[in-house]
Protein backbone atom coordinates (compact mmCIF):
# COMPACT_ATOMS: atom_id res chain seq x y z
CA UNK A 1 0.00 0.00 0.00
CA UNK A 2 1.67 3.21 -1.21
CA UNK A 3 1.62 7.07 0.42
CA UNK A 4 1.06 8.40 -2.37
CA UNK A 5 -2.46 7.89 -3.95
CA UNK A 6 -3.31 9.02 -7.39
CA UNK A 7 -7.49 8.89 -7.97
CA UNK A 8 -10.04 9.95 -10.55
CA UNK A 9 -12.03 12.17 -9.83
CA UNK A 10 -16.23 11.82 -10.97
CA UNK A 11 -17.73 14.74 -12.34
CA UNK A 12 -19.42 15.42 -9.22
CA UNK A 13 -16.46 15.65 -7.15
CA UNK A 14 -14.63 18.02 -9.70
CA UNK A 15 -17.51 20.08 -9.61
CA UNK A 16 -17.50 20.38 -5.93
CA UNK A 17 -13.98 21.09 -5.73
CA UNK A 18 -13.91 23.61 -8.43
CA UNK A 19 -17.11 25.71 -6.10
CA UNK A 20 -15.28 24.96 -3.13
CA UNK A 21 -11.81 26.34 -4.29
CA UNK A 22 -13.58 29.76 -4.71
CA UNK A 23 -13.38 30.44 -1.44
CA UNK A 24 -10.64 30.17 1.47
CA UNK A 25 -9.42 26.85 1.39
CA UNK A 26 -7.59 25.73 4.61
CA UNK A 27 -3.46 25.74 4.21
CA UNK A 28 -3.42 22.98 7.62
CA UNK A 29 -5.99 20.13 8.12
CA UNK A 30 -5.58 18.74 11.43
CA UNK A 31 -7.37 14.94 12.13
CA UNK A 32 -7.92 13.02 15.12
CA UNK A 33 -8.35 9.52 13.02
CA UNK A 34 -10.94 7.80 15.67
CA UNK A 35 -13.39 4.77 14.91
CA UNK A 36 -11.37 2.07 13.32
CA UNK A 37 -11.29 -0.34 16.28
CA UNK A 38 -15.82 0.23 15.75
CA UNK A 39 -15.64 -0.05 12.22
CA UNK A 40 -13.64 -3.25 12.57
CA UNK A 41 -16.31 -4.67 14.67
CA UNK A 42 -18.84 -3.73 12.41
CA UNK A 43 -17.04 -5.54 9.85
CA UNK A 44 -16.68 -8.42 11.60
CA UNK A 45 -12.99 -8.20 11.57
CA UNK A 46 -10.21 -7.92 13.63
CA UNK A 47 -8.12 -4.50 15.29
CA UNK A 48 -5.74 -4.10 13.44
CA UNK A 49 -7.24 -4.81 10.15
CA UNK A 50 -9.71 -1.53 11.10
CA UNK A 51 -6.28 0.20 11.81
CA UNK A 52 -4.83 -1.08 8.40
CA UNK A 53 -7.80 0.86 7.18
CA UNK A 54 -7.33 3.37 9.15
CA UNK A 55 -4.04 4.13 7.07
CA UNK A 56 -5.04 3.38 3.84
CA UNK A 57 -7.82 5.96 4.40
CA UNK A 58 -5.16 9.01 5.49
CA UNK A 59 -3.42 8.13 2.28
CA UNK A 60 -6.42 8.73 0.75
CA UNK A 61 -7.13 11.73 2.40
CA UNK A 62 -3.77 13.52 1.14
CA UNK A 63 -4.70 12.63 -2.58
CA UNK A 64 -7.96 14.99 -1.88
CA UNK A 65 -6.39 16.83 0.46
CA UNK A 66 -3.41 17.72 -2.64
CA UNK A 67 -6.84 18.16 -5.18
CA UNK A 68 -8.47 20.52 -2.72
CA UNK A 69 -4.62 23.02 -2.23
CA UNK A 70 -4.80 21.82 1.15
CA UNK A 71 -0.64 21.41 1.68
CA UNK A 72 -0.08 20.61 5.15
CA UNK A 73 -1.99 17.51 6.97
CA UNK A 74 -1.48 16.75 10.75
CA UNK A 75 -2.39 13.18 11.43
CA UNK A 76 -2.83 12.04 15.21
CA UNK A 77 -1.80 8.36 14.72
CA UNK A 78 -0.96 7.20 18.95
CA UNK A 79 -1.02 8.98 21.28
CA UNK A 80 0.76 8.21 24.75
CA UNK A 81 -2.15 7.38 26.31
CA UNK A 82 -2.60 4.64 23.63
CA UNK A 83 0.15 2.50 25.31
CA UNK A 84 -2.09 1.78 27.82
CA UNK A 85 -4.35 -0.47 25.27
CA UNK A 86 -3.32 -4.33 25.15
CA UNK A 87 0.23 -5.40 24.26
CA UNK A 88 -1.07 -6.91 21.20
CA UNK A 89 -2.99 -3.98 19.84
CA UNK A 90 -0.11 -1.47 20.66
CA UNK A 91 2.90 -4.45 18.83
CA UNK A 92 -0.05 -4.59 16.04
CA UNK A 93 -0.09 -0.50 15.66
CA UNK A 94 4.26 -0.79 15.94
CA UNK A 95 4.25 -3.22 13.02
CA UNK A 96 2.11 -1.18 11.09
CA UNK A 97 4.06 2.09 11.75
CA UNK A 98 7.02 0.04 10.99
CA UNK A 99 5.87 -1.61 7.38
CA UNK A 100 4.67 1.84 6.48
CA UNK A 101 7.78 3.86 7.25
CA UNK A 102 9.84 0.89 5.63
CA UNK A 103 7.58 1.32 2.55
CA UNK A 104 7.73 5.39 2.83
CA UNK A 105 11.71 5.03 2.47
CA UNK A 106 11.43 2.71 -0.49
CA UNK A 107 9.09 5.60 -1.96
CA UNK A 108 11.56 8.21 -1.19
CA UNK A 109 11.99 9.34 -5.00
CA UNK A 110 8.42 9.25 -5.27
CA UNK A 111 7.78 11.58 -2.00
CA UNK A 112 10.95 13.71 -3.88
CA UNK A 113 8.57 14.37 -6.88
CA UNK A 114 5.77 14.90 -4.86
CA UNK A 115 7.84 17.63 -2.79
CA UNK A 116 6.40 15.51 0.32
CA UNK A 117 8.20 16.19 3.69
CA UNK A 118 7.18 13.90 6.77
CA UNK A 119 7.62 14.92 10.24
CA UNK A 120 6.71 13.36 13.10
CA UNK A 121 6.00 14.93 16.39
CA UNK A 122 5.73 13.22 19.60
CA UNK A 123 8.17 11.73 22.30
CA UNK A 124 10.17 9.73 20.13
CA UNK A 125 12.26 8.18 22.90
CA UNK A 126 8.68 6.31 24.31
CA UNK A 127 9.25 4.46 20.68
CA UNK A 128 10.61 1.26 19.95
CA UNK A 129 13.85 1.13 18.72
CA UNK A 130 13.47 -0.44 14.94
CA UNK A 131 10.31 2.53 14.43
CA UNK A 132 12.62 5.28 16.20
CA UNK A 133 15.16 4.63 13.85
CA UNK A 134 12.73 4.60 11.00
CA UNK A 135 11.21 7.49 11.70
CA UNK A 136 14.42 9.24 12.14
CA UNK A 137 15.32 8.69 8.84
CA UNK A 138 12.19 9.15 7.35
CA UNK A 139 12.42 12.70 8.68
CA UNK A 140 15.65 13.29 7.67
CA UNK A 141 15.01 11.86 4.03
CA UNK A 142 12.44 14.40 3.30
CA UNK A 143 12.95 17.13 5.37
CA UNK A 144 14.61 18.82 2.30
CA UNK A 145 10.84 18.92 0.57
CA UNK A 146 8.99 21.77 0.60
CA UNK A 147 5.70 21.24 -1.09
CA UNK A 148 3.31 19.23 1.05
CA UNK A 149 3.74 18.28 4.31
CA UNK A 150 2.60 15.48 6.60
CA UNK A 151 3.27 15.34 10.20
CA UNK A 152 2.24 12.25 12.14
CA UNK A 153 1.86 12.74 15.94
CA UNK A 154 3.54 9.21 17.41
CA UNK A 155 3.57 9.23 20.99
CA UNK A 156 1.99 12.41 20.89
CA UNK A 157 0.08 14.22 23.76
CA UNK A 158 0.32 17.96 23.56
CA UNK A 159 0.90 17.93 28.17
CA UNK A 160 4.59 16.25 26.85
CA UNK A 161 5.09 18.95 24.17
CA UNK A 162 4.44 21.70 26.06
CA UNK A 163 6.23 20.16 29.19
CA UNK A 164 9.14 19.25 26.93
CA UNK A 165 9.25 23.07 25.39
CA UNK A 166 9.49 24.07 29.11
CA UNK A 167 12.40 21.79 30.09
CA UNK A 168 13.75 23.43 27.00
CA UNK A 169 13.41 26.93 27.92
CA UNK A 170 14.33 26.20 31.25
CA UNK A 171 17.75 24.43 30.13
CA UNK A 172 18.43 27.12 28.39
CA UNK A 173 18.04 30.04 30.89
CA UNK A 174 20.37 27.56 33.18
CA UNK A 175 23.51 27.26 30.53
CA UNK A 176 23.30 31.37 29.89
CA UNK A 177 22.00 31.12 26.54
CA UNK A 178 17.94 32.58 27.54
CA UNK A 179 17.16 35.24 30.36
CA UNK A 180 13.85 33.92 31.91
CA UNK A 181 12.30 37.61 30.45
CA UNK A 182 13.27 36.30 27.28
CA UNK A 183 10.16 33.39 27.72
CA UNK A 184 7.30 34.22 26.27
CA UNK A 185 4.29 33.01 24.17
CA UNK A 186 5.99 32.87 20.85
CA UNK A 187 9.41 31.56 21.88
CA UNK A 188 7.58 28.51 23.77
CA UNK A 189 6.09 27.94 20.51
CA UNK A 190 8.96 27.71 18.59
CA UNK A 191 10.55 24.81 20.76
CA UNK A 192 7.21 22.66 20.49
CA UNK A 193 7.05 19.41 18.35
CA UNK A 194 4.91 21.72 16.18
CA UNK A 195 7.57 24.50 15.53
CA UNK A 196 8.34 25.47 12.04
CA UNK A 197 4.37 24.58 10.95
CA UNK A 198 1.06 27.18 11.11
CA UNK A 199 -1.46 26.32 13.22
CA UNK A 200 -4.06 24.10 12.19
CA UNK A 201 -6.89 26.44 10.13
CA UNK A 202 -8.93 23.50 10.34
CA UNK A 203 -9.20 20.41 12.65
CA UNK A 204 -11.70 17.23 11.66
CA UNK A 205 -12.41 14.51 14.38
CA UNK A 206 -14.53 11.55 13.35
CA UNK A 207 -16.29 8.80 15.29
CA UNK A 208 -18.52 10.98 16.83
CA UNK A 209 -16.43 12.21 19.82
CA UNK A 210 -16.29 15.57 20.88
CA UNK A 211 -13.12 16.27 22.24
CA UNK A 212 -9.79 17.08 21.50
CA UNK A 213 -7.90 14.08 23.98
CA UNK A 214 -4.80 16.05 24.09
CA UNK A 215 -3.91 16.79 20.41
CA UNK A 216 -2.50 20.04 19.48
CA UNK A 217 -4.24 22.14 22.52
CA UNK A 218 -1.83 24.92 21.61
CA UNK A 219 -2.19 25.21 18.37
CA UNK A 220 -5.88 24.72 18.15
CA UNK A 221 -6.89 27.78 20.35
CA UNK A 222 -8.33 29.75 17.16
CA UNK A 223 -8.78 27.05 14.18
CA UNK A 224 -12.28 25.37 13.41
CA UNK A 225 -13.35 22.11 14.73
CA UNK A 226 -15.16 19.82 12.72
CA UNK A 227 -16.70 17.09 14.23
CA UNK A 228 -18.58 14.20 12.46
CA UNK A 229 -20.11 11.00 13.17
CA UNK A 230 -18.42 9.06 10.65
CA UNK A 231 -15.89 6.03 11.78
CA UNK A 232 -12.61 7.02 10.27
CA UNK A 233 -12.04 4.13 7.60
CA UNK A 234 -15.70 5.18 6.27
CA UNK A 235 -14.59 8.95 5.79
CA UNK A 236 -15.47 9.73 2.12
CA UNK A 237 -13.94 12.98 -0.26
CA UNK A 238 -17.82 14.45 0.93
CA UNK A 239 -17.07 14.73 4.58
CA UNK A 240 -14.07 16.26 3.55
CA UNK A 241 -15.68 18.65 1.16
CA UNK A 242 -18.63 19.00 4.45
CA UNK A 243 -15.45 20.08 6.53
CA UNK A 244 -14.15 22.53 4.63
CA UNK A 245 -17.45 24.25 3.47
CA UNK A 246 -18.24 24.70 7.41
CA UNK A 247 -14.73 26.25 7.42
CA UNK A 248 -15.57 28.80 4.77
CA UNK A 249 -18.61 29.70 6.83
CA UNK A 250 -16.83 30.39 9.92
CA UNK A 251 -13.47 31.82 8.15
CA UNK A 252 -14.05 35.35 8.83
CA UNK A 253 -14.36 34.81 12.41
CA UNK A 254 -11.52 32.83 13.10
CA UNK A 255 -9.66 34.94 11.30
CA UNK A 256 -10.47 37.88 13.22
CA UNK A 257 -10.14 36.49 16.34
CA UNK A 258 -6.63 35.09 15.35
CA UNK A 259 -5.57 38.15 14.13
CA UNK A 260 -6.43 39.81 17.05
CA UNK A 261 -4.55 37.03 19.10
CA UNK A 262 -1.37 37.94 17.51
CA UNK A 263 -1.55 41.47 17.72
CA UNK A 264 -2.39 41.20 21.83
CA UNK A 265 0.73 38.68 21.82
CA UNK A 266 3.25 41.72 19.66
CA UNK A 267 1.90 44.22 22.62
CA UNK A 268 2.64 42.04 25.43
CA UNK A 269 6.47 41.33 23.88
CA UNK A 270 6.90 45.37 23.43
CA UNK A 271 5.92 45.98 26.84
CA UNK A 272 7.68 43.68 28.41
CA UNK A 273 10.99 44.87 26.34
CA UNK A 274 10.23 48.22 27.84
CA UNK A 275 9.47 46.77 30.95
CA UNK A 276 13.02 45.23 30.83
CA UNK A 277 14.76 48.40 30.20
CA UNK A 278 13.36 49.97 32.91
CA UNK A 279 15.17 47.84 35.22
CA UNK A 280 18.28 47.67 33.70
CA UNK A 281 18.84 50.90 32.94
CA UNK A 282 16.81 52.49 35.92
CA UNK A 283 14.22 55.45 34.80
CA UNK A 284 15.69 57.36 31.84
CA UNK A 285 14.89 54.99 29.48
CA UNK A 286 15.22 56.35 25.47
CA UNK A 287 14.25 54.94 22.55
CA UNK A 288 17.61 53.77 21.81
CA UNK A 289 18.10 51.56 25.00
CA UNK A 290 14.82 50.30 24.01
CA UNK A 291 16.06 48.87 20.44
CA UNK A 292 19.09 47.69 21.59
CA UNK A 293 17.79 45.84 24.85
CA UNK A 294 15.32 44.44 21.25
CA UNK A 295 17.53 43.36 19.10
CA UNK A 296 20.20 41.74 21.69
CA UNK A 297 17.28 39.63 23.05
CA UNK A 298 16.40 39.21 19.55
CA UNK A 299 19.86 37.74 18.64
CA UNK A 300 19.83 35.75 21.83
CA UNK A 301 17.08 34.07 20.74
CA UNK A 302 17.66 33.35 17.84
CA UNK A 303 21.37 31.88 18.80
CA UNK A 304 19.55 29.56 21.27
CA UNK A 305 17.13 28.34 18.56
CA UNK A 306 20.10 27.67 16.03
CA UNK A 307 21.35 25.66 18.76
CA UNK A 308 18.48 23.76 19.63
CA UNK A 309 17.66 22.82 15.54
CA UNK A 310 21.28 21.93 15.53
CA UNK A 311 21.20 19.63 18.51
CA UNK A 312 17.30 17.91 17.16
CA UNK A 313 19.28 17.02 13.86
CA UNK A 314 22.30 15.69 15.12
CA UNK A 315 19.89 13.42 17.49
CA UNK A 316 18.02 12.50 14.32
CA UNK A 317 21.15 11.77 12.76
CA UNK A 318 22.55 9.44 15.43
CA UNK A 319 19.28 7.58 16.16
CA UNK A 320 19.27 7.34 12.19
CA UNK A 321 22.81 5.50 12.35
CA UNK A 322 21.78 2.82 15.43
CA UNK A 323 22.82 -0.41 15.53
CA UNK A 324 24.83 0.13 12.20
C1 LIG B 1 -8.21 5.62 16.77
O1 LIG B 1 -9.26 4.68 16.59
C2 LIG B 1 -7.05 5.24 15.94
C3 LIG B 1 -5.82 4.94 16.41
C4 LIG B 1 -5.49 4.92 17.86
C5 LIG B 1 -4.71 4.58 15.51
C6 LIG B 1 -4.71 5.32 14.22
C7 LIG B 1 -3.60 4.80 13.38
C8 LIG B 1 -3.65 4.71 12.04
C9 LIG B 1 -4.80 5.15 11.23
C10 LIG B 1 -2.47 4.13 11.31
C11 LIG B 1 -1.30 5.07 11.39
C12 LIG B 1 -0.18 4.55 10.62
C13 LIG B 1 1.10 4.97 10.65
C14 LIG B 1 2.04 4.54 9.63
C15 LIG B 1 1.64 5.84 11.68
P1 LIG B 1 -9.61 3.77 17.85
O2 LIG B 1 -8.61 2.66 17.92
O3 LIG B 1 -9.68 4.65 19.07
O4 LIG B 1 -11.03 3.19 17.48
P2 LIG B 1 -12.34 3.26 18.39
O5 LIG B 1 -12.56 4.69 18.74
O6 LIG B 1 -13.41 2.71 17.52
O7 LIG B 1 -12.07 2.42 19.61
MG1 LIG C 1 -11.16 5.92 19.83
Amino acid sequence: MTWIVEQDRTWAEWAALRVLRVGPVPNHLAIIMDGNRRFARKEHKDTLAGHTQGFHKLTEVLCWCRDLGINEVTAYAFSIENFKRSKQEVDGLMDLAAEKFAKLLEEKEKLAKHGVCIRVIGDLDLLPPRIRKLTAEAILATRLNTKCFLNLALAYTSREEITSAMNQLSQGVDKGELLTSDICEELLEKCLHTRGSRDPDLLVRTSGEVRLSDFLLWQSGFSCLFFTKVLWPEFTIWHLFGAVFYYQRHYHTLTAARQESLALRQCIVEESDIENCHVKFGEKVSQEHISAYTSARQERVQNFLSNLHKIRIDNLQQISNEGE
